[in-house]
């Protein structure tokens, strides 16, 4: 018996693993249920008591011998394999994952509120469905009159058969509930989504995204209007892009015009984005109807404002030269991914 354990200590000693399996394999030949060491143990119950004495000993040490040695080696194997983790080729290249991009529209959107931030109007939001006094009446469209036919409207019919309720055509609403739910000054954006009853082309879309703004206080002119957003064209198309209004119609305001930019696209020169005249129009505004701040309970005779409504679409279209308005819905990555920017 000792002759065993000599034998088994001198290879446990010289036992060296290369990996987990030859360790596995060490593991069962000495110390699993039917290894070497339980052999032993099985020996030693056959010996007599004088033996008894001094092998017991002997053979608890071995087996305490052989279980460290497992431990350690076991220890040491586990180190060695995140060792060898470390060791990868730091320097080869990780997988790609791809990074997602903003929607064009929500870049220019974006950077449409940037502009009128720095100029001190904030952001404010209104509901997308909406009811006839905030989308027609308090601007100033009488109930039967023609204006209304400006713009297709989806109207909502309820369950009592009345339809006084749309999605908003446009995002002057938000001006409506602006100035009912406040006092003056106001100076705003109103970014959002409407829609119209329009059949789907390159040209028109059901829905479309617009960004209003309103700014009423004392003594607002129509020269703050103009310098307003001569500052806005420069900051979004360049230094140099050139403006001119020209008289137009809108019943929430009086006088109202639409605002032309110098092509972005040929500089003035003439193309086919301005139909070779060498302006494009990107907005409508004027001076708030005075009707229109007394139905939203502002005192005409001490207050007046301006205000313009632009689509962020045709804003859009113009910077990017983007021909087809269907492209903004189609979720094309092939397209959406040629807006990719470090801004996430
Ligand atoms: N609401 C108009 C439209 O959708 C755009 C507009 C024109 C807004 C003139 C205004 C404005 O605030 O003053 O066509």
């Amino acid at each position: 018996m000792q002759e065993k354990i000599d034998q088994y200590t001198a290879e446990i000693n010289a036992f060296s693993p290369a990996n987990a399996d030859e360790l596995e394999v060490f593991r069962i030949k000495f110390l699993g249920t039917k290894g070497l060491i339980k052999d032993l143990f099985e020996e030693f119950k056959a010996v007599g008591p004088e033996e008894k004495r001094v092998f017991g000993k002997v053979l608890n040490q071995f087996k305490q011998m052989a279980e460290a040695k497992y431990a350690e080696l076991k220890d040491g194997l586990d180190s060695g394999l995140k060792a060898q983790d470390l060791s990868l080729d730091l320097t080869l290249p990780g997988d790609g994952f791809e990074v997602g991009s903003r929607h064009p529209l929500s870049l220019v959107r974006n950077e449409i509120i940037d502009i009128f931030k720095r100029l001190g109007f904030v952001v404010a939001e209104g509901p997308e469905i909406e009811d006839d006094w905030h989308n027609f009446s308090a601007l100033n469209f009488p109930q039967e009159h023609p204006a209304r036919d400006m713009q297709d409207t989806f109207f909502i019919r309820k369950g009592d058969g009345s339809d006084d309720i749309a999605l908003r055509t446009h995002t002057s609403s938000v001006q409506v509930r602006m100035m009912e739910n406040g006092k003056p000054p106001f100076r705003a954006i109103m970014p959002g989504r409407v829609y119209r009853n329009e059949a789907i082309s390159a040209r028109a879309h059901c829905f479309f995204h617009q960004v209003e703004g309103l700014y009423v206080d004392e003594n607002v002119s129509f020269s703050d209007l103009k310098q307003t957003l001569f500052h806005f064209v420069q900051e979004l198309y360049g230094e140099g892009t050139k403006v001119r209004f020209r008289p137009s119609y809108f019943p929430f305001t009086e006088p109202s015009a639409e605002m032309d930019i110098s092509c972005t696209i040929c500089k003035g020169d003439g193309c086919n984005m301005c139909k070779y005249t060498g302006w494009v129009e990107i907005l409508g505004c004027g001076m708030v109807d005075p009707n229109v701040l007394e139905n939203c309970g502002i005192d005409s005779k001490k207050y007046t404002g301006f205000a313009f409504g632009m689509g962020i679409e045709r804003i859009t279209n113009l910077k990017y030269v983007i021909r087809d308005l269907r492209l903004f819905s189609e979720n094309d990555v092939r397209f959406l991914k040629q807006f990719q920017t470090d801004i996430i």
